[in-house]
């Protein structure tokens, strides 16, 4: 036990680290809502009630689903469909499950497909993505923020937390150095690699690279509370393809 009684193990941590990105959260599945990689309720309740003044949406992705968590929140602001995406059949079949009484009426989906190559064209008023940058490796950014233009229709809104880098006399900052060397270490000894690294996609890179890429970036301080006050919350407007979106075509 590591987190929680009902958590996985060191051992059992180990093990799924040593699969790939997408076994190892089919492995993790069962037990990844007792870990503290499920985004915390204290964060998504301070999104949803920033969100409530622009709902509702008609329809609302929550990339990356995992279990779940940000589709709870999502549900109640969108009138026609919530769609979760993941790549771990794992995460999306847990997801279905706990989220059966989730408030709201809109009906839920849950798609298996790749943060990359996202399934959707022009389909969503609202996209989110929580707790999954560390998967996207940093020189696929700026391919997974047009896939996100892509699936927003013009006007949609891109909605997230991050954080500016920690300053380098932070221990946070260290101990994430520290994972990051392991996991270039593994990757490299080991095929199929694990993507998982921390300090990715932080402000105010991520807020120019939306920029960009057809998003008018709004960054708030939403006052999240402790531990998660380094937070920001990020609000970026899809703009029409008149006022700058790069042309579909080679995407
Ligand atoms: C740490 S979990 C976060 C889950 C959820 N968003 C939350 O905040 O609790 C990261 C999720 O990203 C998914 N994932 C990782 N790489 C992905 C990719 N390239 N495309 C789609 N999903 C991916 C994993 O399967 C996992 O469910």
């Amino acid at each position: 036990m590591m987190f929680h009684p009902q958590g996985p193990t060191l051992w059992e941590l180990a093990v799924q680290a040593l699969s790939s990105t997408e076994r190892g959260y089919d492995l993790l599945a069962p037990k990844f809502d007792y870990t503290p990689f499920r985004t915390p309720d204290e964060v998504l309740d301070v999104v949803g009630t920033a969100l409530e003044s622009l709902a509702p949406f008609a329809s609302g992705l929550d990339i990356c689903c995992g279990t779940g968590a940000a589709m709870r929140m999502l549900r109640p602001l969108c009138r026609e469909r919530v769609v979760g995406l993941d790549v771990s059949a794992g995460m999306l079949s847990v997801a279905q499950r706990v989220l059966a009484d989730a408030p709201g009426t809109a009906p839920l989906e849950f798609v298996r497909g790749d943060a990359l190559a996202m399934p959707f064209d022009a389909a969503f008023d609202v996209a989110v993505c929580f707790g999954a940058f560390g998967h996207i490796l940093v020189q696929d950014e700026e391919a997974f923020v047009r896939q996100v233009a892509r699936v927003l229709r013009p006007g949609g809104r891109f909605v997230f937390v991050t954080s500016p880098m920690p300053s380098w006399w932070d221990p946070t900052y260290w101990m994430r150095r520290g994972f990051n060397a392991v996991m270039h270490m593994r990757n490299w000894l080991r095929s199929p690699p694990f993507i998982m690294f921390y300090l990715t996609f932080l402000l105010p890179g991520a807020g120019a690279l939306l920029e960009a890429n057809g998003f008018d970036v709004e960054v708030r301080d939403a006052k999240f509370a402790w531990p998660f006050t380094p937070l920001r919350l990020v609000i970026a407007t899809r703009r029409p393809a008149a006022l700058g979106l790069p042309a579909a075509t080679g995407w």
